[in-house]
């Protein structure tokens, strides 16, 4: 039962006037499906990536198994993928039929473990999908040794740098999901990027099925809208100062809990964090089976709405074991609110409720 009158939601996107009359512009122009806003998305994100084209879609997952495709993966395919991840990198593998290979993370990091990977690698291997968690680079530079095309899965992470190299440069394609809590909001959509323009033509040839002098079975309807593209371009152009905030509040956090038994995220050398989320691992959790629950059901009493970062790591839905810092993971990571529309006072009232319970 709740104590508090109102709760501070785990996330919230931050809409102003700009992102209002943006839509409107779209909404009166009668052209509201996919056309020149889109266009101009995709030369912008290419450009803010830092690479050569991109192809707007419907959502990261259509955008993860669009970029299977362009890399003609299939049936008798494998792909690489972390455990401890959202269900779309498996989903997108399933979609094109192929096989995926769950590795474990590296526990500072959240990320793919390099060494993991290298050691899944087979005669069948085609990709390795890296998501860059929670605003973190993964070790782009392990991972491009393996010698497998790599999909950067930057849906949680953008602007921020790998050995000096912009993340989404380094793979031989990059995904992106512009979903309404996400780093740059459309409400949903996704886009593929890479600096092959054989690879993002395939997908723009695949994401719809009209115009074409054959059927393609692997044709989709996976457009973008125009209406969410001048959503998406107006968030884009205030990237900046959401980077900006991110940081404020990051560094505010970072100081409070110095004194707590959290171990607070930071980036290891050569690279920088973007924290679109704000995960601590709490080790006092590792032997207990429901803290972590527990301890999200007293902050939510106090009106704080944290969540398990990764509701559950692919390995426990599919029934696979030996990924035990996934499973650390998923018993003592906890994601506390933080977005550029956090309010001062809110993160004041998030780090009082947290002193309180964290030991
Ligand atoms: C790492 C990662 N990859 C892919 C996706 C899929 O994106 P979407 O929700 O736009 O399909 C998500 C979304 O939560 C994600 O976090």
């Amino acid at each position: 039962m709740n104590t508090v009158a109102t709760i501070i939601p785990h996330s919230r996107p931050a809409i102003d006037e700009e992102d209002l009359r943006a839509t409107a512009e779209v909404l009166r122009s009668g052209q509201i499906a996919q056309g020149p806003w889109v266009e101009r998305f995709e030369r912008d994100m290419a450009s803010f990536v830092g690479v050569r084209g991109g192809v707007a879609v419907s959502s990261g997952t259509a955008a993860l198994e669009l970029a299977l495709r362009a890399l003609d993966v299939g049936a008798g395919d494998e792909v690489i993928m972390p455990s401890y991840v959202c269900p779309a990198p498996w989903l997108a593998t399933q979609r094109v039929g192929a096989e995926a290979r769950l590795v474990d993370i590296d526990l500072d990091t959240f990320n793919i473990d390099p060494i993991a990977a290298c050691q899944a690698v087979t005669k069948r291997t085609r990709a390795i999908i890296v998501p860059h968690l929670f605003g973190l680079p993964a070790d782009l530079t392990a991972l491009e040794q393996i010698g497998i095309p790599l999909i950067e899965d930057c849906a949680q992470t953008l602007g921020v740098t790998e050995q000096g190299r912009p993340i989404g440069t380094v793979g031989r394609l990059t995904v992106c999901s512009f979903y309404a809590t996400k780093l740059l909001c459309a409400g949903e959509g996704g886009m593929v990027l890479s600096n092959v323009k054989g690879d993002f033509e395939r997908v723009r040839s695949l994401r719809e099925y009209d115009g074409t002098s054959t059927l393609n079975p692997s044709s989709c309807n996976a457009k973008l809208t125009d209406l969410q593209a001048a959503l998406g371009l107006s968030q884009l152009g205030r990237f900046p100062d959401f980077h900006e905030r991110r940081q404020i509040l990051a560094e505010a956090y970072g100081v409070a809990l110095s004194s707590k038994a959290a171990v607070c995220p930071t980036a290891p050398p050569g690279r920088t964090h973007g924290y679109y989320r704000y995960v601590v691992r709490l080790p006092h959790l590792r032997t207990n089976s429901d803290g972590l629950m527990r301890l999200i059901s007293a902050l939510e009493q106090q009106g704080i709405h944290c969540r398990k970062p990764v509701f559950r790591p692919l390995h426990r839905y599919l029934g696979q074991s030996g990924f035990p810092n996934s499973d650390e993971a998923d018993r003592t990571a906890l994601s506390i609110p933080l977005y550029p529309d956090l309010t001062d006072d809110e993160a004041r009232q998030i780090l009082q409720s947290l002193d309180e319970v964290f030991p």
